[in-house]
């Protein structure tokens, strides 16, 4: 076995806990969602009137950010641009995970670069507006702050290693290649890796337990995922519909 450094086994350990607790807890809130009922037929209106028109609907909400876009145009700016940026650095991040690299995730690596500037840009203003718009400050509470907080010291510890004081990634690949099939390899000793190590982690951990589920739990909203169609069809929740004997 090669020589393991404190550090190493630190972070194989971390990472396999937050691991665990990320799937395992997001597995156990969808769950829960899944399982709310819907006891009223509520989809926000003008709503589509057929399942084709919902999924339709849904998808430009998740990737487009539809109805933010007409009640908040700052607010949808700010935010679109931190999770489009968000999405592409993951995506550019696959290649630490991946051996080979799939050919989409090589194209995509130059765009990442600049989505970790977009994604760092739209948690700032974000953070700003929380900041110094009066009714928003006062309905933040420390969780809204301490997540903004920790998204972007994980953008700019990566952001400063990729532009300031370069990291070992072909060293980092092996280690998370590594722990995927369990044969431990050394993680390079740099400080700036353990910030950023350290912070995904953590956000791993809480994930399950704060308000980043919305993206989980977007899919689940009635006002969003309802057919409007109550005159065609009755609507009634099955633990309801067991209640009525004339059903
Ligand atoms: C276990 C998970 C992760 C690993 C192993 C990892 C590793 C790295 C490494 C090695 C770099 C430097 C890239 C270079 O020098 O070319 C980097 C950059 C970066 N990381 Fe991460 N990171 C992880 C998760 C995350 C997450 C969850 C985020 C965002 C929330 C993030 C945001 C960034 C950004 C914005 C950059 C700079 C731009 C770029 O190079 O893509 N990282 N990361």
């Amino acid at each position: 076995m090669i020589h393991m450094t404190a550090a190493t086994i630190v972070f194989a350990l971390l990472f396999y806990a937050a691991f665990a607790v990320l799937v395992l807890g997001v597995a156990y809130r969808v769950y829960g969602y899944a399982r709310t009922p819907a006891p009223l037929k509520i989809p926000t209106t003008p709503a589509p009137t057929t399942r084709g028109g919902v999924a339709l609907r849904l998808a430009r909400e998740v990737l487009l950010f539809e109805s933010l876009f007409k009640a908040n145009l700052w607010l949808w700016a700010c935010g679109w641009l931190f999770h489009v940026g968000l999405a592409l650095v993951l995506l550019r991040h696959l290649r630490y995970f991946t051996e080979p690299i799939w050919f989409w995730v090589a194209w995509l690596q130059p765009f990442g670069v600049y989505a970790g500037f977009a994604l760092a840009a739209g948690l700032a203003g974000l953070w700003v507006r929380r900041m110094f718009v009066a009714r928003v400050r006062y309905i933040s509470t420390p969780s809204d702050h301490l997540m903004l907080a920790l998204l972007l010291a994980i953008a700019a510890s990566g952001l400063l290693m990729k532009f300031v004081a370069h990291t070992d990634i072909v060293a980092v690949k092996a280690f998370f290649l590594g722990l995927i099939v369990f044969d431990w390899q050394p993680l390079p000793a740099d400080g700036l890796l353990y910030v950023h190590l350290a912070l995904v982690a953590a956000l791993m951990l809480v994930f399950p337990y704060s308000k980043l589920l919305h993206a989980p739990g977007v899919f689940f909203s009635p006002s969003r995922n309802q057919v409007d169609n109550p005159r065609e069809r009755r609507h009634i929740a099955a633990w309801a519909a067991g209640l009525d004997p004339k059903i």
